[in-house]
């Protein structure tokens, strides 16, 4: 909490006035995390997920409005099948876990990505967290699951030349408030901060459309490893940015 309690010659308002709205995050770097310590990458992971959930609920005590994280991309089924298998099992659990917690933490989930690909049991389970979370008011949070910014894009145009075909609709009649409302994102705003740890600096299909005009923010440390005071930091380099929007300040 550190970003609202640091002494500062602004006001406080004017602090939490520049919280951003929206913050992503690419959760990289758990094979790596683990494989420093002699372990297997799915230990990497299961760390991760620990790493995932304080995020989300620092998020949430901060004021946060929206938390996006990439969780899996439709590359990462490219990986050997023990380790999709072992990131699925930890995700059927993370959600479960999620479900039975959610009155207490209150986090609104929302996913985006291609989730027909995912098994039945996963499937149900991210159906049920929607459902029973869409009540909370506080933070919410889009988990991406076998998403992918380009295979979004696709889906939305499929989308609107379908329509185009049935006569429902005109090619001029798209802009890009319309195909922003195609996206799995459809009412999010776009994310004001995307984050990646782990020290590699690519986007790696991620919120394409989305992050236009998103401030990047690089770090090497390895998501296992990152914590709320790695946020706040994020937060703090934000606060420095300029955002011009292709305009002048
Ligand atoms: C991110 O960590 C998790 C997923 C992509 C599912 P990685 O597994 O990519 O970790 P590194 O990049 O190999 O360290
Ligand atoms: C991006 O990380 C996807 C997720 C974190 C879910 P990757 O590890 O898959 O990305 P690359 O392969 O380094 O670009
Ligand atoms: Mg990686």
């Amino acid at each position: 909490m550190a970003f609202f309690i640091k002494k500062t010659d602004k006001t406080e308002s004017e602090i939490i006035s520049k919280l951003p709205t929206h913050i992503a995050i690419i959760m990289d770097g758990n094979g790596r995390w683990a494989k420093k310590r002699g372990l297997p990458r799915t230990a990497g992971h299961k760390v991760g997920a620990e790493a995932f959930r304080s995020i989300a609920n620092y998020a949430k005590s901060i004021g946060l409005k929206y938390l996006t994280v990439y969780a899996f991309s439709t590359e990462n089924w490219k990986r050997s099948e023990e380790e999709v298998d072992a990131i699925m099992g930890l995700l059927e659990r993370f959600l479960r876990e999620a479900i039975r917690d959610m009155d207490k933490n209150q986090v609104r989930f929302c996913f985006f990505g291609d989730l027909t690909r995912l098994s039945p049991a996963l499937q149900a389970e991210a159906a049920e967290a929607v459902e029973r979370s869409k009540q909370y008011e506080g933070v919410q949070v889009n988990l991406c699951l076998n998403y992918g910014g380009r295979a979004e894009i696709l889906r939305a145009a499929r989308i609107f030349a379908a329509r185009c075909a049935t006569g429902e609709a005109k090619p001029a009649d798209l802009n890009e408030a319309a195909f922003s409302e195609l996206l799995w994102s459809a009412g999010v705003p776009d994310p004001d901060l995307v984050i990646r740890p782990s020290g590699e600096e690519r986007i790696s299909n991620f919120l394409l459309w989305q992050s236009a005009y998103s401030e990047y923010y690089f770090t090497d440390t390895l998501w296992p490893d990152f914590g709320p005071r790695d946020l706040d930091l994020a937060i703090e380099a934000y606060n420095k940015r300029s955002r011009r929007f292709g305009g002048v300040k």
